[in-house]
């Protein structure tokens, strides 16, 4: 007798069970779409010029690599996206977001590169929230803040590796993206520090406003979980912490995410400065260890030191690179020359540890005779 009553009781739970989960399912499945609906009132107008890339070439598992490029910044884009694709071994898709003059150019190019290395690419047009779009594009160097809205611009798209203009690549771009698996659930990006020693640091010395950790971070590398952003909502934190402190900032979009990640520390992962190398790194003492140790992974030539004299190993670097001819042989026509140009600059001080900008393109160099 009681064991029936026992054998019923437990079929009476597992009833219970079953249509709390039923109901559970369905409840969230209607708050769902109650968010969306909400969304798309709240932020129709960013959603109307929202781009959807479709499901082209580009697909989750892919490395993407999206820049931003205005003004007289074509040339210096396309040789970022050769170093992309010379070292690279796995599937890259490229996003150029851009001004519509400048379609076409890149347009061109990348195909002429295609038809040699097989890569997806789309070039699309620069797109603003049209609220505020003129004061938006005025607020750094031109339409670098379009970066800000890439969680809602490629709204089909998972992730990106963001690279600013002025970046090179001397490693597979595939060393830098496997850093999303070292993201926890609550990282959605990641970044190098802006500085590596506190005596010559920017924001702790000159900024009027928050920013991440003791020393700032740059944003001219960034891993970017545009799906995580999305979730976070980061479009629609960005307008307000812009209106909030736009007359503090400096280094336009660069602050914001340091603002944002100030009040949000668990949601970014920090990598070393290898894989932002820049300038401040050597022009008066080799301050970051992972690039002597392991060597440069992503150099950039901030503040236009690809194109000016004044640390020549950025300038032979950039050169080496934009002689090359895709198609061309690596060995010959790329790591020779540049051994030969880095050789000119090792009296300078960012040349004096020459072997810290060679360590891997060496290795992919004689691995792969593309
Ligand atoms: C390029 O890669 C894609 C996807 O892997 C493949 O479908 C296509 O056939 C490749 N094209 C060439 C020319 O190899
Ligand atoms: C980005 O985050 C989403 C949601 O957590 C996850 O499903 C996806 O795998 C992540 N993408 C990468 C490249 O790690
Ligand atoms: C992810 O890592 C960061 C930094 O170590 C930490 O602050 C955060 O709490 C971690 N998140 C989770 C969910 O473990």
């Amino acid at each position: 007798m009681k064991f029936i009553s026992l054998k019923r009781f437990c079929i009476f739970i597992v009833i219970i069970l079953i249509l709390f989960y039923y109901f559970r399912f369905n409840l969230f499945n209607s708050k769902v779409h109650e968010d969306e609906e909400e969304e798309e009132t709240t932020n129709n107008i960013i959603n109307e010029y929202s781009i959807t890339l479709g499901n082209s070439n580009l697909n989750r598992n892919d490395v993407t690599v999206a820049v931003v490029a205005c003004g007289d910044r074509l040339h210096e884009t396309l040789t970022m996206i050769k170093s992309a694709i010379m070292f690279s071994n796995v599937k890259l898709s490229f996003i150029v977001v851009t001004e519509e003059h400048l379609i076409q150019n890149f347009n061109e190019k990348l195909s002429e590169w295609k038809v040699i290395i097989n890569f997806s690419f789309k070039v699309i047009p620069l797109t603003f929230p049209t609220e505020g779009a003129k004061e938006w594009q005025k607020l750094f160097k031109p339409c670098a803040s379009q970066r800000l809205f890439l969680p809602s611009v490629l709204k089909d798209i998972d992730s990106i590796l963001y690279v600013d203009t002025d970046v090179l690549f001397l490693t597979p771009v595939e060393d830098v993206w496997k850093y999303f698996t070292n993201m926890n659930s609550s990282q959605m990006a990641a970044l190098a520090p802006e500085h590596e020693d506190p005596n010559a640091g920017w924001y702790n010395r000159f900024a009027k406003h928050p920013y991440y950790g003791k020393l700032g971070v740059n944003s001219g590398v960034m891993l970017m979980n545009l799906t995580k952003m999305r979730d976070f909502l980061w479009v629609e934190y960005v307008i307000p912490v812009y209106k909030r402190y736009k007359l503090k900032i400096t280094w336009g979009d660069q602050d914001i995410i340091n603002i944002i990640f100030h009040y949000h520390p668990d949601k970014l992962y920090v990598y070393s400065c290898r894989y932002n190398f820049r300038p401040d790194h050597c022009m008066y003492m080799s301050v970051c260890k992972s690039a002597e140790k392991e060597g440069v992974a992503v150099l950039h030539g901030s503040r236009g030191f690809f194109h000016s004299g004044k640390q020549p190993v950025f300038q032979s670097i950039y050169r080496a690179f934009e002689e090359f001819q895709i198609g061309m042989d690596i060995y010959h026509d790329f790591y020779q020359s540049l051994e030969t140009y880095l050789e000119l600059t090792s009296e300078t001080n960012c040349g004096h540890i020459k072997d810290m900008y060679l360590k891997n393109l060496k290795q992919y160099v004689t691995n792969d005779k593309r």
